[in-house]
C-alpha cells in the first residue's frame, strides 16, 4: 500500500454529475483489466479490441505494460516492489481514463493477486466498474510463441526474474472473463471480449 505523504490536502468535488457524463460521451466508463503471461496474447487482442470499439464510435484508450514502462513508469523495473507500484499507478490512471467515460483497455502482465485486487478495491470505492479479464495461456505456448525473444534469454539466464520462469504469475480465481489463447483463436477471443463488454450496459 502507497502511503499519504503530503498533508494538508483536500479533495475538490466537481460539479458534473455521472449522469450527466454518460449523456456526454454516449457511454458509461469502465475498465477492463487483461493480466496473463508475457505472449499470452493481451496487447495483441487490446489491439483489436480498440480498433472495434473506435470503429463503432464508442471511446475506448489502450493502456499496454511496455508503453507505459517507456514513459509514466520509466522509473519502475521488475522486482516485486517495482511490478506493484507500478500496477497502482496504472490502476489509478485507468481508473481516471473509466471515470472520464472512456472504456480502458488496461494489458498488465500484473502477476501478484494483491496488486489486482487493490486496482479491484480502489475502482469499487469509486464506483467505477471494473472487470478482471485473465488472458490465459500455457506456458507452453506462451513461450513457444516468444514473440519477443524474451523467454528464450529467461532461459539462458540472461534475464533474472522472468515471470513464469523463475518469478510468479498467480492465475485469477475470480475474473469476469476468462479466455483462453491456447485454445481460441485471435477473431474468436476478440468476439468475446467484445460480447462481454456489450452485455455490461454501458452503452446509451
Ligand atoms: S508487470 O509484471 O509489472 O505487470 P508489465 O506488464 O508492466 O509487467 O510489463 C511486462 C513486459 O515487460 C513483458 O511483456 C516483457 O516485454 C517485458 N519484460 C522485461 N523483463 C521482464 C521480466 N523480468 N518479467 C516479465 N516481463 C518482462
Amino acid at each position: 500500500m502507497a502511503e499519504q505523504v503530503a498533508t494538508n490536502i483536500t479533495f475538490h468535488e466537481g460539479t458534473v454529475s455521472a449522469e450527466e457524463r454518460v449523456e456526454n460521451m454516449g457511454q458509461k466508463g469502465a475498465t477492463f483489466w487483461f493480466t496473463g503471461l508475457s505472449g499470452s496474447g493481451k496487447s495483441t487482442i487490446a489491439v483489436a479490441v480498440e480498433q472495434v470499439l473506435l470503429s463503432r464510435g464508442n471511446h475506448a484508450y489502450r493502456l499496454d505494460g511496455d508503453n507505459i514502462r517507456m514513459g509514466l513508469n520509466k522509473n519502475l523495473g521488475f522486482s516485486p516492489e517495482d511490478r506493484t507500484e507500478n500496477i497502482r499507478r496504472i490502476g489509478e490512471v485507468s481508473k481516471l481514463f473509466a471515470d472520464a467515460g472512456v472504456l480502458s483497455i488496461a494489458s498488465f502482465i500484473s502477476p501478484y493477486s494483491e496488486d489486482r485486487n487493490a486496482v479491484r478495491a480502489l475502482h469499487a470505492e469509486n464506483n467505477v466498474p471494473y472487470f478482471e479479464c485473465y488472458i490465459d495461456c500455457s506456458l507452453e505456448a506462451a513461450e513457444e510463441r516468444d514473440p519477443k525473444g524474451l523467454y528464450k534469454k529467461a532461459r539462458a539466464g540472461e534475464i533474472k526474474g522472468f515471470t513464469g520462469i523463475d518469478a510468479p504469475y498467480e492465475a485469477p480465481a475470480n475474473a469476469e472473463l476468462h479466455l483462453k489463447t491456447h485454445e481460441d483463436d485471435l477473431e474468436t477471443c476478440v468476439a468475446k471480449v467484445i460480447e462481454f463488454i456489450d452485455a455490461q450496459n454501458l452503452f446509451a
